[in-house]
């Protein structure tokens, strides 16, 4: 048999075409189902204590471990590009067993929160990262009993880091280090020390994730034995992630979170159904530095890469995105 080129048509016309609707960029635009704007993203930022220079992060192209100065300074670019939130992350001088540095008035964090407060008012919202691996001389998520994190008393530790965040201006605080019952700890915690006007993004689908590698070492928060297996969630679970949504629900978040965001795009979407709060997704520092560096190989287009990623973690039902493409991709948006 050959393959008939011409002569009389052997096909139907379609009637119904979707290429109509992409014809033309303006067409396109507003037949968008998604719009990506500066407000949907937040930018995490990490800042050190002791150092004058901010320092860059070799594994997170573009990302620094920021000085106080270098964190105001950071700021202002934010703002003006339209970001409406950062996240912040200290990097502190000392760890003990215990994180204690995360919980002092006059650790990185709270110095970070009064600068930062002090110099742009409420024109951006501070949230803070809760946890205590950061801070911890073995790198977990808080004191151990044995070789496993000891929850219960954990929380009890993270009532006073979430203190002590409010008290230097936090909006909201964090809590990412999946201990049970951390959002109701929280929550009383803030309440009792006359915070109740503070909210709670919780990260209630945080999985044990390899994506989290260049996070580690900016935040200098490897584990030095072990991981964190024994609380974040197994990646092989997507029903996990509607119980703890629905218990951090119950214990009074304001926000959820899932994290990791790109390979759990089908969880996103189900907790979009799961509740009507604002569910944030954190595409975390692996899946930017993946996209950074097959752009610097030539291997794809960044910019159009950082755009389709955030998009696509919208359309999966994120309300807000943390984001470490936020300041690049926030100043594309405002250029087009
Ligand atoms: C701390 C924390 C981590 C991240 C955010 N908060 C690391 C971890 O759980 O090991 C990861 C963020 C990222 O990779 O961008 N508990």
């Amino acid at each position: 048999m050959t393959t008939r080129l011409t002569g009389p048509p052997s096909v139907v016309p379609p009637r119904d075409r979707g290429r109509r609707l992409r014809r033309t960029e303006a067409l396109r635009r507003m037949s968008a189902e998604v719009r990506l704007s500066p407000a949907d993203l937040v930018a995490p930022l990490f800042v050190k204590d002791g150092v004058t220079e901010s320092q860059a992060v070799p594994s997170l192209p573009g990302q620094c471990q920021f000085s106080l100065d270098g964190l105001l300074r950071h700021g202002e670019r934010l703002v003006a590009a339209g970001i409406p939130a950062v996240m912040l992350f200290g990097v502190p001088a000392r760890k003990d067993s215990v994180g204690s540095a995360a919980w002092a008035s006059d650790g990185i964090v709270p110095r970070a929160l009064r600068a930062l407060r002090e110099h742009f008012g409420d024109r951006l919202a501070l949230i803070t990262d809760l946890c205590l691996c950061d801070y911890t001389d073995h790198g977990h998520c808080g004191p151990l009993a044995g070789d496993t994190v000891d929850n219960d008393e954990t929380l009890a530790l993270y009532q006073r880091v979430a203190v002590a965040q409010a008290a230097a201006g936090a909006d909201l605080v964090a809590p990412s280090g999946m201990m049970d019952g951390q959002v109701a700890a929280i929550r009383a915690g803030l309440d009792e020390a006359g915070f109740t006007d503070r909210a709670i993004m919780a990260y209630s689908a945080k999985y044990a994730s390899a994506f989290y590698g260049p996070f580690r070492d900016a935040a200098e928060s490897s584990p030095r034995v072990g991981d964190r297996r024994g609380y974040q969630m197994d990646p092989a679970n997507g029903r996990e992630a509607d119980l703890e949504v629905r218990r951090d629900v119950d214990e009074g978040a304001d926000i959820v979170m899932v994290k990791p965001a790109l390979a759990y795009l089908d969880v996103i979407h189900r907790i979009r159904r799961e509740t009507a709060l604002p569910v944030a997704a954190y595409n975390v520092s692996g899946e930017y530095a993946m996209v950074h560096a097959a752009a610097e190989r030539g291997w794809l287009d960044g910019p159009a890469a950082a755009v389709e990623v955030l998009s696509a973690i919208k359309r999966a039902g994120a309300d807000m995105v943390l984001t470490y493409h936020a300041l690049d991709v926030a100043e594309q948006l405002r250029k087009r």
